[in-house]
């Protein structure tokens, strides 16, 4: 029998409002002064939906940004104190962007971001997208599928990534 896990890419969540106001306002107050893609916040929040927060994540996408899906990728860091489930919430210009979802033939490459976490990049000539959402409300994905963001606005693209000690699948029932 094939597992239900193996076939899953993202889903949107129900989330209380003030869960995601709460955790908004501590993002906004940990905003680094930076144009790094990937960081860790120190926020002043452990739980989110009495889930234990074990890695507060800011994604950060600049201006007009992955339109020649350069930034294909699979999330590589630290998987070996947690999965590959990404909840995500937007957090600035969110709206205007969208995340892909790609299949992908290429050949594994590694990379690291320029403070040091790895992920391993995709050549877009072999990939195929195979699907998309907007982050207009909260999300949980997975992140060892290739994806990327294309934000085709003038402003500067930031969301929410939080990653949990365990993957919270019981949230999309698998
Ligand atoms: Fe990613």
């Amino acid at each position: 029998m094939t597992n239900p896990r193996n076939s899953f890419i993202w889903q949107y969540l129900d989330v209380p409002q003030e869960e995601v106001t709460a955790i908004q306002e501590s993002y906004k107050n940990a905003i680094p002064n930076n144009t790094l893609f990937y960081q860790n916040l120190k926020i002043d929040k452990e739980y989110f939906c009495n889930l234990k927060i074990l890695f507060p994540a800011l994604i950060q996408c600049a201006p007009w940004s992955g339109f020649k899906t350069d930034t294909i990728h699979i999330d590589l860091r630290n998987r070996e104190v947690h999965g590959t489930l990404a909840l995500n919430i937007p957090l600035e210009h969110c709206e205007g962007s969208t995340t892909k979802f790609w299949k992908s033939t290429a050949p594994i490459i590694i990379e690291h971001t320029s403070n040091n976490y790895d992920y391993s990049y995709f050549d877009p000539k072999y990939c195929e997208q195979i699907s998309e959402f907007k982050l207009n409300r909260p999300v949980l994905f997975d992140t060892d599928i290739p994806h990327n963001v294309v934000n085709p606005q003038p402003v500067w693209r930031r969301a929410i990534s939080l990653r949990f000690a365990k993957d919270p699948w019981h949230l999309v029932g698998l």
